[in-house]
C-alpha cells in the first residue's frame, strides 16, 4: 500500500494505481482526501455495501461463498469502527476506499469482488442520501419535541395577556398562548418541508455505477428496497450527480433555522431588563466574569447566530453545484461539510429552543402591564364606534385618534378617560364603551378563526395536542 510518499511504480495507489508511474504529491493527497469528514458516512457505507453484495449474490454475479466472506468481513470492519473510530489515511482518500482496503486485509482477495457493478460515484450518492435521510428524521423528531413544549406552554397561557407588536410598537393586546402557537405553526410547516424533501429524494442511485449504468445483470429494485428507498433512480447520469436532495435538506434546514432565530430573538428581548417579561432557565443561560448581576441569554443568541451559519451552508453547496457539467465532478466531494455542519448546528438549536420554551418562567403580570401601555385598545374604541354607533371606520379612526391624543396629554390609559371627555370628542360615545376598552375585552373580542381570543387559542391547542398524539382524538 502507498504510505503517502511519492513512490514510483504501478502500485502507487492500490485502488486505481494501475496506469500510473508515480504516486500523488503530498499536496495532491491532502486536497484529494475526504476521509477527515466523510468518515461520518461509515454506517451508511457499510449498509449500502451489504445491500449491494447481497444483490450480487442473488443475481449470481458473485458466489455465495464470497458473499458470505464479504458480509462477515464488513461486519468486522463495522465493529472495529464502532470500537476504535475510523482510521484516517489520506492515501486511501475516502470512507469507501478505507473500508474496502480494511476488508481486503481481513478477508483477502474476495474483497475485490465487492466493487463489481458499482463505482464510488453511485456509492457516495447512495451513502450521502442515506445520511441526509437520517438527518431529516432527526430534525423531525426534534421539531416534534419543540412543538410539544410550545403547545404545553400555550395551553398554560391561553388567557395571559401581553402586547402584540407591529414594527415592534405596541399594536393590540394578544395572548401569550397565541404568540407561542404562532411558532407551533412555523414548526409544522418546517416539518412538512422536511417531509417533502424526504419523499422527493427517496430514490436509490446505487447501480448507476460510474455514470452510464452497468453491463452486469444487477437488480436495482432489490438494493433500493433493502435500503428503504421507494425504488431506483431513473437516470444513471442524474443518479450520480444529483445533489438536489442535499440542497432540499439545507433549504428546509435554513428556513427552520430562521424560524428558530426569530423565537430566540424574542427570548433575548423579553429577558432584557426593560422588558423583564421572562426569566430564562439557569440551565440555558451564562454569567459574566466581571458583572456579578448578569444572566446572559447566550444559548438564544447562539441560536440566532447559528441561523446565519446554516444559511451559509445552503449557499455554499449551491455555489458548489452551480455550472457543474454531467456527470460526477470532484467538486461534489465538497457537498458533505456544509451538510454535516448544518445538521449539527440545527440539532443543537432545536434542542436549545425546546429547553428554553419548556423551562422559561413568564412574568405574566409584567406582560399584562405592558399591554396596558401604548393605547393598545385604540382599535377597540374605533371598532365600537363602527359597531354601536354605525360610524364609518375611517371616521371612527379619526375620532379615536383624538381620544388617544387627549389620553396622552393627560398621561392616562384610554379606559381611564372620563366619559364626559370622550363624549366631548364625539357625542355618539356612551357609557357602554368603557367595558370594551380593557385589555381582557380586547383579546376576548378577537374570536375570529385564528384570532387571539383565549377560546380560539384553546381550540387550536386542543387540535395540536391531538395531532402530536398528546391526547386521544
Ligand atoms: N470521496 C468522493 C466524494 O465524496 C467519492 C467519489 C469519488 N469518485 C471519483 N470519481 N473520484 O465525492
Amino acid at each position: 500500500m502507498n504510505n503517502g510518499d511519492q513512490t514510483k511504480g504501478a502500485g502507487s495507489n492500490q485502488m486505481w494505481g494501475g496506469r500510473f508511474d508515480g504516486g500523488p504529491s503530498a499536496i495532491m493527497r491532502e486536497i484529494n482526501a475526504s476521509i477527515p469528514f466523510d468518515k461520518a458516512l461509515w454506517r451508511q457505507d457499510i449498509a449500502a455495501s451489504k445491500a449491494h453484495v447481497t444483490m450480487l449474490g442473488a443475481q449470481g454475479i458473485v458466489s455465495g461463498e464470497d458473499v458470505e466472506a464479504i458480509l462477515s468481513g464488513l461486519g468486522k470492519v463495522a465493529a472495529e469502527y464502532e470500537a476504535n473510530g475510523v482510521p484516517e489515511d489520506w492515501a486511501l482518500e475516502d470512507i469507501h476506499m478505507t473500508t474496502e482496503s480494511r476488508l481486503a486485509e481481513l478477508i483477502g482477495p474476495a474483497a475485490g469482488r465487492l466493487h463489481t457493478a458499482r463505482s464510488r460515484n453511485d456509492q457516495v450518492a447512495t451513502d450521502f442520501k442515506l445520511w441526509v435521510r437520517d438527518a431529516i428524521d432527526q430534525a423531525d423528531a426534534g421539531l416534534e419535541a419543540l412543538q410539544k413544549a410550545l403547545v404545553t406552554r400555550a395551553g398554560e397561557h391561553a388567557a395571559s395577556i401581553m402586547p402584540g407588536f407591529t414594527h415592534l410598537q405596541t399594536a393590540q393586546p394578544v395572548t401569550l398562548g397565541h404568540h407561542l402557537m404562532a411558532y407551533y405553526e412555523m414548526m409544522a410547516r418546517d416539518r412538512s418541508r422536511f417531509a417533502d424533501a424526504r419523499a422527493r429524494m427517496n430514490r436509490c442511485p446505487l447501480g448507476s455505477a460510474a455514470l452510464a449504468g452497468t453491463g452486469f445483470a444487477i437488480d436495482r429494485e432489490m438494493t433500493a428496497k433493502a435500503l428503504g428507498f421507494d425504488g431506483p433512480s431513473a437516470n444513471s447520469l442524474d443518479g450520480v450527480s444529483d445533489r438536489d436532495f442535499a440542497l432540499d435538506y439545507l433549504s428546509a434546514a435554513a428556513q427552520c433555522a430562521l424560524h428558530l432565530s426569530r423565537l430566540a430573538e424574542e427570548f433575548v428581548l423579553w429577558a432584557s431588563q426593560p422588558f423583564g417579561w421572562i426569566a430564562l432557565p439557569d440551565s440555558l443561560s451564562t454569567g459574566s466574569s466581571i458583572m456579578p448581576q448578569k444572566k446572559n441569554p447566550d444559548a438564544a443568541e447562539l441560536v440566532r447566530g447559528h441561523s446565519g451559519r446554516i444559511t451559509g451552508c445552503l449557499v455554499s453547496l449551491m455555489m458548489t453545484m452551480k455550472g457543474l457539467p454531467l456527470a460526477y465532478s470532484k467538486d461534489m466531494q465538497d457537498d458533505k461539510p456544509p451538510v454535516f455542519e448544518a445538521a449539527s448546528l440545527l440539532a443543537l438549536s432545536i434542542a436549545a429552543m425546546t429547553g428554553m420554551v419548556a423551562d422559561t418562567q413568564f412574568s405574566t403580570e409584567r406582560m399584562r402591564s405592558a399591554a396596558e401601555l401604548g393605547y393598545a385598545t385604540a382599535t377597540d374604541l374605533a371598532d365600537w364606534l363602527v359597531r354601536e354607533a354605525d360610524i364609518p371606520f375611517r371616521e371612527a379612526h379619526h375620532i379615536t385618534g383624538a381620544a388617544v391624543k387627549l389620553a396622552e396629554a393627560r398621561g392616562v390609559a384610554l379606559d381611564q378617560l372620563p366619559l364626559q371627555d370622550l363624549k366631548a370628542i364625539d357625542a355618539r360615545i356612551d357609557e357602554r364603551v368603557i367595558a370594551a376598552l380593557s385589555v381582557e375585552a380586547s383579546v376576548a373580542a378577537r374570536s375570529s378563526h385564528g384570532g387571539t381570543a383565549p377560546g380560539q387559542v384553546r381550540l387550536r391547542v386542543a387540535e395540536a395536542r391531538i395531532t402530536l398524539g398528546m391526547d386521544a382524538s
